[in-house]
Order: structure tokens, then C-alpha cells, then sequence
């Protein structure tokens, strides 16, 4: 009795202590010294550079996607022409793979907006399902794997109807629509479950051929890879649908899915805008600063998300061929956005802006202007050109605010 109740308040003052050990000092923030872009032509860039940076972040960070997975089918499972209260079309489409039965597959929600012949489309995946991220409700609850949390109404790993619209701060979906975009959006759970052995119910094992038993190696994808490519066929089915403009496809993602965003448009040039909000450790933010979270904590805390060898660099960023500033430059020439939180230090928003401002020259050869700003601006100012960035006041989160900037960057860059 006595030891539970000691092991309750060590607990207790476990969890209210800051992360110890972790670095909040900006003079102590590393970064000065970035792996070279190695930039000399745009021409240079399309044709090997981008595919040899490419190649690094495959070997040394997300590994890579298999090329064998096959074809994937689409279904559309559902259509309402009324939704919103009338301003969208909502569709779900079931995405699998009939040669991979293992893999459950996915369910897309798309709403298009009903005054707009083809609309342009953000795609990104959410934490909490479909049937989270809109307030309609009549949207079938998920009954995938979740993340359990009691605050959240998840219990035993299953969604209760009390987290419908929990997620909805972070989609709005009426602003999107009413802007003239279109959006697409899944459950990052249903392409694979977001923990250490989510994979062995997801597609990685479903698409390996020693299946629940793959043992994993460097060079091998993690989950941040899954995810991304369930986002890519999310693209192949947008480019088939009559109401969406599928040379106008943005891929944004939150967080882990913001690290995710950056995999997906590195790898998918059909995403012809790439948005990370928050994206911080093994995104946007540079590993070099060992600002906030580090290579160290996050391989130890997520192993799963990333390839084995990525392992290799913790306390050790110096001697990784990559950093990150080299996802960012991957998105070359297209557009890229890059939002940070004031007060989400632990994603290092600094490191977030130095990571633009770095990959910049490479707009420079296409004759283009990157992040522009020379220093990080001051909060709630949007900066740059082909690639955009702001610091916005409060916590880790989306908000309407990053969504406006994200909208008007798009419309600026599609002249919508
Ligand atoms: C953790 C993790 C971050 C991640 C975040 C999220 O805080 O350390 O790297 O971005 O979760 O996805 O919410």
C-alpha cells in the first residue's frame, strides 16, 4: 500500500516536472554548420541533385517505399450533394489493395464545394478519423485503433460517438469550402496504427513478405513512410474525380503528419504545395539545433516512425549526411509553407524558420524567392514567397489562423 501510494506521487511529480534534460537555451542551440545543398544549376538540381538528397533522406531518415505494393482500387462508397447545409458535396471513398488483402484500407472523406466546377485540394491525414475532423453527424465512427484518452472519449482504443468533431478546430472545413478549395482527408490509423507494433495491423506488414514477422532494417520504411504513401493514393484518386482540380493538390499535415506532409511532397510532385504546420523534430526544424526535442529523444520515443539507421544520429547530428533544411529544399521549385507555434518549443519554431531560410538558394536557381526574411519574423506576420512562414501566437495546435494563411498562399500561388 505504502509503495503505490509512493509510486502515485512519484508519478504525479514525475509528470508535472518540464522534460528534464531537454535544451530551452538559445545560446546553447546548435546549427550553425549545415550539410551543403551542393547547388549549381536548376538543371543540376532536377536531374541529380534532388534525386541523391532524396536517396539520403530514404537511407538515413524515413527509409524507403517499397516499389512492389501494387495497384490500389477505388471505391466510392458514399455521396451526398447536400452537405455543409448544402455548400459541399461530401463523398467517401474506400481505397485498398486487392492484392494485399492483409491491409484493411482506408476511408477518404472529400468534401468539394458545390459552386466550383473542379476545385484545387488539400490533402492531409488526421489523429482522430473521419468522423473528428467534421461536426456532420452522420459520418461513420472509425473503428480502427486510436490512441486512448479518456479527455478525448477513446476507451479501450476504440472511438465512442463523444469524439465526434473533436478534431474539427483543426479542419475548417466551411472556410476551405467557401474559399473555393476542395479537401480530402483520412485516418492516418487506418494505413497503419500509430504505435510500436501498429505496423504488424497496418501496411507495412501487409505489403512485406515475412508479413507480422519483418524484421526491420536500415533503409527500411517506417510509419511516417505508410503514411505518406497512403496520402499519394489519396492523389491518384483525386486526379480521377470530376470535381476536383487534380494538377492543384496541397498536401498539408499537423505535427507527426506535418513530418509526414514533407515526406509525402519530397517523394510526390503531383503535391504542387507542401504545408507543415508544427512539424518541429524530423520535419521542418533542424536537427543540428538540438533545440527543444532532439534526434535522441524522438528515435527513442518513436522508433517506429522512422528507418532504423536514423537511430544512428542521436547525440549525434553532426555526423548525418542530411538536415533538414534538405526536406524543405526538396519541394524545389514548388511552393512550400512552413508554420511554427510560439509557444511550442519543444518543435523548435526557430529551427523551423532557420530550415527555410537555408533550402531558400535553391529557389534562388529557378529564379525564384524562398522565405525572403533574413531573420525569424516577429509573431502573427507571414513571411516569404515561394516559401512561406509564420510564427503564430499560442500553443502546438492548427488553428483558423494557420488555415488563412495556408488558403491565401495557395490562392496567391493558383490565383484563385
Ligand atoms: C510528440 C512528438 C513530436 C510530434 C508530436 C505530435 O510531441 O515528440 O515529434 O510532432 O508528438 O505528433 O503531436
Amino acid at each position: 500500500m505504502r509503495t503505490a501510494i509512493f509510486s502515485l506521487l512519484a508519478a504525479a511529480a514525475f509528470a508535472q516536472t518540464p522534460r528534464p534534460g531537454v535544451n530551452y537555451d538559445e545560446s546553447k542551440a546548435g546549427g550553425g554548420s549545415l550539410p551543403d545543398l551542393k547547388l549549381t544549376t536548376a538543371e543540376v538540381w532536377t536531374n541529380k541533385r534532388r534525386t541523391e538528397i532524396l536517396k539520403l533522406f530514404e537511407d538515413h531518415v524515413f527509409g524507403k517505399t517499397p516499389a512492389n505494393i501494387g495497384k490500389a482500387k477505388f471505391e466510392v462508397t458514399a455521396t451526398k450533394p447536400d452537405a455543409l447545409g448544402g455548400i459541399a458535396t461530401r463523398k467517401f471513398i474506400h481505397i485498398s489493395l486487392p492484392d494485399r488483402p492483409a491491409w484493411p484500407g482506408m476511408d477518404v472523406m472529400l468534401y468539394t464545394p458545390n459552386d466550383v466546377k473542379r476545385a484545387p485540394c488539400f490533402a492531409g491525414l488526421s489523429f482522430g478519423g473521419n468522423h473528428a475532423v467534421s461536426k456532420e453527424t452522420d459520418i461513420p465512427l472509425s473503428t480502427r485503433w486510436m490512441r486512448e484518452s479518456k479527455e478525448k472519449h477513446i476507451v479501450d482504443h476504440k472511438a465512442t460517438g463523444a469524439t465526434r468533431g473533436t478534431e474539427s478546430s483543426r479542419w475548417p472545413l466551411e472556410m476551405i469550402l467557401k474559399r473555393g478549395f476542395a479537401v480530402a482527408t483520412a485516418y492516418y490509423g487506418d494505413i497503419e496504427p500509430d504505435h510500436a507494433d501498429g505496423w504488424k495491423d497496418g501496411l507495412r506488414a501487409a505489403v512485406s513478405k515475412d508479413g507480422a514477422n519483418t524484421v526491420w532494417k536500415d533503409g527500411d520504411w517506417g510509419a511516417i513512410g505508410a503514411w505518406a504513401w497512403g496520402l499519394s493514393r489519396i492523389a491518384d484518386y483525386l486526379q480521377t474525380d470530376g470535381r476536383v482540380d487534380g494538377g492543384h493538390l496541397a498536401v498539408i499535415g499537423h505535427s507527426r503528419l506535418g513530418k509526414t506532409s514533407l515526406w509525402t511532397g519530397a517523394q510526390d510532385q503531383r503535391f504542387g504545395i507542401v504545408i507543415s504546420n508544427n512539424s518541429g523534430e524530423g520535419g521542418a526544424a533542424l536537427m543540428r539545433r538540438d533545440f527543444g526535442e532532439t534526434t535522441a529523444i524522438i528515435t527513442r520515443s518513436f522508433p517506429h516512425w522512422f528507418t532504423p539507421k536514423y537511430a544512428n544520429y542521436a547525440g549525434n547530428a553532426a555526423a548525418s549526411p542530411i538536415d533538414h533544411h534538405m526536406l524543405i529544399a526538396l519541394a524545389a521549385p514548388r511552393p512550400i509553407y512552413i508554420a511554427s507555434a510560439a509557444e511550442d518549443h519543444w518543435a523548435d519554431p526557430k529551427g523551423e524558420f532557420l530550415s527555410g531560410k537555408s533550402a531558400s538558394p535553391v529557389y534562388t536557381l529557378f529564379g525564384k524567392k524562398g522565405v525572403v526574411a533574413d531573420e525569424q519574423p516577429a509573431t502573427d506576420t507571414p513571411v516569404g514567397d515561394f516559401i512561406g512562414y509564420h510564427v503564430r501566437t499560442g500553443k502546438h495546435d492548427v488553428t483558423d489562423y494557420d488555415w488563412t494563411q495556408y488558403l491565401n498562399f495557395a490562392a496567391r500561388h493558383w490565383n484563385r
